[in-house]
């Protein structure tokens, strides 16, 4: 789609392409939705400005120096969710991973959902095939924030149990889902989202939600920055396997924001006021609270700093 002045009419693509005005017409629409940056201007045309930053799985799998993590990877241009996708496509391997440039029902914790917008953004998820225990199940998501962080770097560091923070605000989530018979899991999907180049953040979100390039100026590769998150997924996930969570629970405390401050937690059902002190080899946050210390697990709250988000 270019020209002299760059600009080529409709009326020249439909005849060179041999398609009716309006076949051209739904064309670039689908183009626009797809990401490409495309001017239209009366008695011109169309100039292409540019095309989709999309991710390129195989830019992905270059970097991978993985040996199951990443190694199959399902890149969907839109999606319901990736969970969902990889949760549908159960049977293929173990470590598969599902990306997507968009999603259109992305999901949070806590049956919240998910803002996912096309360009700036890592929508993806792992399925998993790990013999472990449903109480394990919630260490997962703390291993992968782990994994997460250190791909990150940048100050990247984790809010208890399984959101990343650069300051003060949040620029990964983590949703691990899995379908179970009564005893014995399946398959877990990690589902990853990380805030990775997106500047805009809709007023509800912004005190709360940010992404790496705000925090740091610097504009993420977002293939590098998958790899980056296999890799070390597929080395924290390996110790998980073979030596538990217990051996990871060290580098999970020095990265846990959460650590020294005051929080409430939603404990037995009632809300409870201590201070978290430390993150113990179940990956249960302790709190310190006026009756004494207590184990709070992952799966039973939503942890508040009292002073805000953290
Ligand atoms: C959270 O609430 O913090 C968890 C957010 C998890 C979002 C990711 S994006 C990729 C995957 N697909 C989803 O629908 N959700 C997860």
């Amino acid at each position: 789609m270019q020209e002299a002045d760059n600009y080529i009419s409709g009326e020249e693509m439909s005849r060179r392409l041999g398609i009716s005005r309006a076949a051209v017409w739904k064309h670039i629409k689908k183009l626009k939705e797809e990401g490409y940056s495309i001017l239209s201007v009366t008695n011109k045309g169309y100039r292409l400005r540019g095309g989709p930053d999309n991710i390129s799985p195989e830019r992905v799998s270059a970097m991978l120096d993985t040996g199951y993590i990443g190694r199959r990877i399902v890149h969907l241009n839109s999606v319901d969710s990736t969970n969902e996708e990889a949760k549908r496509r159960f049977d293929m391997p173990e470590g598969s991973l599902f990306i997507a440039e968009t999603q259109q029902s992305g999901k949070g914790r806590l049956g919240r959902a998910w803002r996912s917008p096309r360009n700036g953004g890592i929508w993806m998820s792992l399925l998993l095939k790990p013999d472990i225990s449903f109480s394990e199940l919630p260490q997962i998501t703390l291993a992968a924030g782990i994994a997460v962080c250190r791909a990150i770097g940048s100050g990247a560091r984790i809010k208890w149990p399984n959101d990343i923070v650069i300051g003060s605000r949040k620029v990964c989530g983590i949703l691990t889902e899995m379908a179970a018979e009564p005893d014995r899991i399946n398959y877990v999907v990690c589902g990853i989202g990380i805030n990775a180049n997106i500047e805009q953040f809709p007023e509800e979100l912004s005190q709360k939600a940010t992404s790496i390039y705000n925090e740091t100026g610097a504009k993420q590769d977002r293939d590098a920055l998958t790899a980056r998150v296999m890799n070390e997924f597929e080395r924290v996930y390996e110790v998980f396997k073979s030596e538990g969570f217990g051996a990871l629970s060290d580098e999970y405390s020095s990265e846990c924001v959460t650590l020294g401050r005051r929080v409430q937690v939603i404990y037995r059902n009632k809300s409870v006021t201590g201070n978290a002190v430390m993150v113990d080899e179940n990956g249960a946050l302790i709190v310190e609270t006026e009756d004494g210390r207590i184990a709070v697990t992952s799966g039973e709250v939503s942890v508040r700093g009292i002073y805000g988000y953290i």
